[in-house]
C-alpha cells in the first residue's frame, strides 16, 4: 500500500489530503486565506505566515480524520511551483521537515500538473488528451500527450480568466476572490443584455487574450455611472451574465480549435474556473456535437487542494521518480519543462 501526505501552499489556500493507491482519498483538509479579502489582492507575506500557523493543524486533523499513524505514510508531496515564492517555501520546508523526521521520500510537484491531473482521479482516461487549465494565474490549453510530457498549444497573452473575473467581481462590488460570486449573480441575468466583443476568438492561435474584456466592462461600468448613477441590481447581473459570456465563448472556441490541431478525442479541464457552471454546460454541448470525451474534476477539487498534490505525487512515486534532499522550488514554473 501506497499512502501519499499531499501539501498545497502555493497561493491563497492551504491545503492538506491523505491519499491511498488502493482506498483513494482517505482525508482533505482546506483552508481559505481570507486576510487578502480587505486588501483587494493576495498578500504575499500574509499568505506565507497563514501556511506556516495552518500547516500543523490542517496535517494533524487529516492524520485523525483517517485514523493512520504517522509511521504509515509512504511519501510526502508538496506544491514545488509556480506560485509565490514565501508561500512555497512554508509548505517544501514543513513537507520535507517530516519526511526527514519520518524517514520517507518527499516530491516537490508541479501546481499546474496537479490540477491536469485531477480529474484522472475518479476516471482513468488514456493519454493524449488537450487539457483546457483555467486558474487566477494561467490560462493554458496543453497537449498531454501522455503524464508527465505536456505542450503548451497556447496561452493567454495578459491576464488569466479567473483573474479577469476577478477584476469584474470588484467592479461589481463582489469583493475579492469574487469568481465563484460573479458566477452565482450572472445566473439571474441576461447574457445578451450587453455586447462585449471576443478578442482573438477568430485568430489561427491557440493564444487568448482577456484584459481587453475586462476594459470593455470598466468602460460600460463607467458609463453606465456617468452622473453619479449607481448600477441597479439587474444591471450588475446583466453585466456578469454578458461577461461570462464572452469569456466562455472565447474558451470554448479556443478548445475546439486545439481538438481539431491536435485531433485528439479527449479534453479535459481543471482550475478554479473550470467549476464555472456556464462554461461545463457549453463545453458538454460542443463534446455532444463533435463526439469529444470531456472530463472535468469534481467541483470541490476545482480550486487548489491538497488532494491534487498528492496525487501528482503518487503517479511520480509509482512511475519511480524519487527527488534528492534537495529544496528547489521554481515560482516561475512552464509546465512543458517538467520532467518524468
Ligand atoms: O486554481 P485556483 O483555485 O487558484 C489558482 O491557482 O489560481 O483558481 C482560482 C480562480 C480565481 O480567479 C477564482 O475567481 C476562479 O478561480 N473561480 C471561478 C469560479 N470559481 C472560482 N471563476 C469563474 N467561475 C467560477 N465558478
Ligand atoms: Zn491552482
Amino acid at each position: 500500500m501506497t499512502l501519499v501526505l499531499g501539501i498545497e501552499s502555493s497561493c491563497d489556500e492551504t491545503g492538506v489530503a491523505l491519499l491511498c493507491d488502493k482506498r483513494g482519498v482517505l482525508a482533505e483538509r482546506l483552508k481559505s486565506q481570507s486576510v487578502h479579502s480587505q486588501y483587494g489582492g493576495i498578500v504575499p507575506e500574509a499568505a506565507s505566515r497563514e501556511h506556516v500557523r495552518d500547516l500543523p493543524r490542517l496535517t494533524k486533523q487529516c492524520l485523525a480524520d483517517a485514523a493512520v499513524n504517522a509511521s504509515d505514510i509512504t511519501l510526502v508531496a508538496y506544491a514545488a511551483g509556480p506560485g509565490l515564492l514565501g508561500a512555497l517555501m512554508a509548505g517544501a520546508f514543513f513537507a520535507r521537515s517530516l519526511a526527514t523526521v519520518w524517514q520517507i521520500p518527499a516530491i516537490g510537484i508541479h501546481h499546474m500538473e496537479g490540477h491536469v491531473l485531477t480529474p484522472l482521479l475518479e476516471t482513468r482516461i488514456d493519454e493524449p488528451f488537450v487539457a483546457l487549465l483555467v486558474s487566477g494565474g494561467h490560462s493554458q490549453l496543453v497537449d498531454v500527450k501522455r503524464i508527465g510530457q505536456y505542450k503548451l498549444l497556447g496561452e493567454t497573452r495578459d491576464d488569466a480568466v479567473g483573474e479577469v473575473f476577478d477584476k469584474v467581481a470588484v467592479m461589481l462590488g463582489l469583493g475579492y476572490p469574487g469568481g465563484a460570486a460573479l458566477a452565482r449573480l450572472a445566473q439571474r441575468g441576461r447574457a445578451d443584455a450587453y455586447h462585449f466583443t471576443r478578442p482573438m476568438s477568430k485568430d489561427n492561435t491557440l493564444d487568448m487574450s482577456f484584459s481587453g474584456l475586462k476594459t470593455q466592462v470598466r468602460y460600460l461600468v463607467r458609463d453606465l455611472c456617468a452622473d453619479e448613477q449607481v448600477l441597479s441590481n439587474q444591471q450588475k447581473a446583466d453585466i456578469a451574465a454578458s461577461f461570462e459570456q464572452a469569456a466562455i465563448d472565447v474558451l470554448v472556441r479556443k478548445c475546439t480549435q486545439a481538438l481539431k490541431k491536435t485531433k485528439h478525442n479527449t479534453l479535459v479541464i481543471a482550475g478554479g474556473v473550470s467549476a464555472n457552471l456556464r462554461l461545463r454546460t457549453a463545453l458538454n454541448q460542443q463534446s455532444q456535437i463533435n463526439g469529444w470525451r470531456l472530463l472535468f474534476p469534481e467541483l470541490h477539487l476545482c480550486g487548489d487542494n491538497g488532494v491534487m498534490i498528492a496525487y501528482a505525487g503518487l503517479l511520480r512515486y509509482q512511475a519511480g521518480k524519487r527527488d534528492n534532499a534537495d529544496i528547489s522550488l521554481h515560482p516561475r514554473w512552464p509546465l512543458q519543462d517538467v520532467r518524468y
